[in-house]
């Protein structure tokens, strides 16, 4: 295959079959392959549309498995989770971690708060105590200018809270910020925020330099963006009973202060802590992604708040006072059920059906919920049988999908390898033999 280095312009100009002919040029494939790709296709064609419409320079339709976990108890009500993961052991721990908790009276939630903020970032040449000092004029007047924005919000009972005056001089040489609160109720609210943000980057410098005491110096703008750090929109998330029911639980004389050792070592030890967290956001990524929010903003804003204190700790923590097997976690989830794909994508759209249109404390509470569920059954395999025995059905029907292994052959490796560590060779030659003997007798 020879590479073209010239820079192709237009790209996203072309209409999608002349996308797909770029890459059987380039490529040198055949029409096969072409018809492939449309085999990923909806027939629908409508829901096709949405689905390209989603993003740029769309060629097909990458798949995930939409599954469900049900029996989830939040708050005394019963929810069902849809989630969309590639990973089954995920669903499957959630699926019996919830049945386990729902038996011990569920989960239990606070919204703790349901804040966010960006800045506008700028530098200002002037003596800092003098914009401090003229400063709540200037906070009226930029309020007077993003009205026509914030207008609908405010009258939902949202829109910007605070406008702070921060001097950052650490940072860079005549650096300062506008420190923007928001509420934006139902809305995860990243376009709200950003259009705001920047009608305030374009008003600063001419509400200074309207000001006496300000005129002389000078006003850059750098940029306006939100902050994806969010630990002012923040859930906390619990379960608990009575320690002694967990003794002897998967054969584990002392679960509870074995259970309590795996997490304090998440707390600790930097190691441990990431892959616990990620533990725990496979259960609130599968569901984020399901109900159409940003699960790279979630990702940012949790991994941010678990380095909160200076060391990268875990999310989730473990008491055992008083009898009491106590287990919870705390994390910032910006999320929303109106606004970005989550009413557009027709499966998000569904996702916040199935949980009975929540409203976005309620899906706060729902994404901790699955964090918790999914850490608890990480960490209780952990310190039982491992979790390469949950990991071994996914892996076997991955091996078989590469070899692909007629389905009628399947039923016959999949008894053989139940229970037992799989590798690809093992299967391979498993297979094989097995088909060697077949044509032999
Ligand atoms: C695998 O996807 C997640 C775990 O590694 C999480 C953990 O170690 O706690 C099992």
């Amino acid at each position: 295959m020879t590479h073209n280095k010239q820079l192709i312009r237009g790209f996203s100009k072309r209409k999608k079959e002349e996308r797909i002919d770029f890459l059987m040029e380039q490529f040198g494939w055949s029409e096969q392959i072409r018809n492939w790709l449309y085999t990923f296709e909806s027939e629908n064609s409508d829901f096709q549309r949405i689905i390209d419409e989603l993003s740029e320079n769309p060629v097909s339709n990458y798949h995930l498995p939409y599954c469900l976990a049900p029996n989830f108890l939040v708050d005394g009500q019963m929810r069902c989770f849809p989630l969309v993961t590639e990973e089954s052991s995920v669903v499957a721990a959630l699926s019996k971690t919830a049945v386990f908790w729902a038996e011990r009276g569920g989960f239990h939630s606070t919204v703790i708060s349901t804040g966010k903020k960006g800045q506008v970032h700028f530098t200002w040449t002037g003596k800092p105590d003098d914009l401090q000092s003229v400063f709540p004029e200037i906070r009226t007047r930029l309020l007077a200018a993003t009205r026509t924005i914030t207008a609908n919000m405010q009258q939902r009972g949202g829109g910007i809270t605070q406008i702070e005056l921060l001097h950052r001089p650490e940072v860079l040489p005549n650096y300062f910020q506008l420190d923007v609160s928001f509420e934006t109720l139902n809305a995860m609210g990243a376009n709200f925020i950003n259009t705001t943000l920047e009608c305030l980057a374009e008003a600063l410098p001419q509400i200074i330099a309207d000001h006496l005491l300000l005129r002389e110096a000078e006003c850059n703008i750098i940029m306006a963006i939100l902050s994806n750090y969010t630990p002012d929109c923040r859930v906390k998330v619990w379960v608990e009973c009575a320690t002694k029911e967990l003794l002897g639980l998967d054969g584990l004389a002392d679960f509870p202060e074995r259970f309590a050792q795996a997490v304090q070592i998440a707390s600790a030890d930097v190691s441990r802590a990431v892959t616990h967290n990620k533990g725990i956001m496979n259960g609130i990524d599968a569901l984020v992604i399901a109900t159409g929010n940003d699960f790279r903003a979630i990702e940012a804003g949790a991994h941010a708040f678990a380095a909160r204190s200076g060391q990268y700790r875990s999310l989730s923590s473990v008491s055992l006072a008083n009898g009491l097997f106590h287990f919870e976690i705390e994390i910032p989830l910006a999320v929303g059920v109106i606004g970005g794909i989550t009413q557009v994508h027709p499966l998000a759209a569904f996702s916040l059906k199935i949980l009975e249109q929540p409203d976005a404390r309620q899906l706060m509470t729902y994404l901790a919920t699955a964090g918790l569920a999914s850490n608890f059954a990480a960490v209780r395999a952990l310190i039982t049988q491992g979790i390469q025995q949950g990991h071994m059905k996914m892996h076997l029907s991955n091996i078989l999908n590469q070899l692909q292994v007629p389905e009628a052959e399947r039923t016959a490796i999949r008894k053989h390898f139940q229970g037992k560590t799989v590798s690809y060779s093992d299967v391979e030659n498993f297979w094989k033999g097995n088909r060697h003997d077949a044509t032999n007798t």
